[in-house]
């Protein structure tokens, strides 16, 4: 199959593309390193050519704005269907994030507007939701400056972001199914203790605080609902196993 993978060079979709191939497809790259933009539309329909199916694992960054989110992946949406309709591609596979039913705030509001922008394209379609990545607490770490690194408080069950990759590979490869099911890890964290232990793993001295944030994103984080439910499929990698993995070095 060939498939074009969507913010290809990222977190996880440099593990969708390693799985895509190791699995033996044709993959392509779309992201703005490689000359394609999916705000703009440059280059997609030249790299659509031929493409049996599309993974979205492309990212907004970590904006904290309903409105940026919003509008990073309503148009990132639009424009990868409406070039995947011109180039007769048959699945397309957005990846979205697990338990955010009722959190339709901040940053999430950017990923219920993809789904429900997926929902009603016209390419047939797999929504495959993941928890947080065992990625994301260095992510949010590197992001933040300062001595003091200030975390909110979120229970979450995170998973590896190979295998949310390989993950994203099955599902394409089992053809559209609406809704994928969720994808957690092996144990539920919460985001400070898995920050902290990581910095100490690394060798860094930076204490870490922890806030409840207001309003409906933080007391959805807090909830315990980013853990998802009981029919999701488990990761086998625990944090501490991904900590001392060669993919912890490589963020
Ligand atoms: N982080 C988590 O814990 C987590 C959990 C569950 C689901 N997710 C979802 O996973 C997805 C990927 O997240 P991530 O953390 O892996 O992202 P990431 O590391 O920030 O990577 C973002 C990717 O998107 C590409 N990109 C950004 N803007 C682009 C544009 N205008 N045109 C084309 N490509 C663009 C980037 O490449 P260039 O910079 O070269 O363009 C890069 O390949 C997101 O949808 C996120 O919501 C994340």
């Amino acid at each position: 199959m060939r498939i074009a993978v969507a913010g290809g060079t990222g977190v996880v979709g440099r593990h969708a593309v390693g799985a895509a191939e190791r699995a033996g497809h044709d993959v392509v790259v779309l992201a703005r390193s490689r000359g394609v933009d999916v705000l703009t539309g440059e280059g997609l329909a030249a790299a659509l050519s031929g493409v049996d199916a599309v993974i979205d694992a492309a990212n907004s960054g970590t904006t904290l704005s309903a409105r940026k989110a919003t509008r990073f992946f309503e148009t990132a949406t639009r424009n990868l269907l409406a070039a995947e309709t011109t180039a007769g591609v048959g699945h397309h596979v957005s990846l979205s994030i697990v338990g955010i039913d009722d959190i339709d705030a901040s940053y999430y509001a950017g990923k219920h507007a993809q789904e429900r922008a997926v929902a009603a394209g016209s390419v047939p379609y797999s929504i495959a939701r993941a928890g947080q990545f065992h990625e994301f607490a260095g992510q949010l770490l590197s992001g933040m400056g300062g001595p003091v690194a200030v975390l909110p408080k979120v229970l979450m069950r995170p998973v590896a972001a190979r295998e949310v990759g390989e993950h994203l590979v099955r599902v394409v490869e089992g053809g559209p199914v609406g809704r994928a099911r969720d994808l957690v890890g092996p144990r539920d964290e919460v985001l400070v203790d898995v920050a902290r232990r990581q910095l100490a793993f690394d060798g860094i001295r930076r204490p870490v605080l922890e806030v409840r944030l207001p309003g409906t994103y933080g007391r959805g984080l807090a909830s315990g609902a980013l853990r998802g439910g009981a029919d999701a499929v488990h990761g086998r990698i625990t944090f501490d196993e991904w900590l001392r993995s060669e993919d912890h070095g490589r963020v």
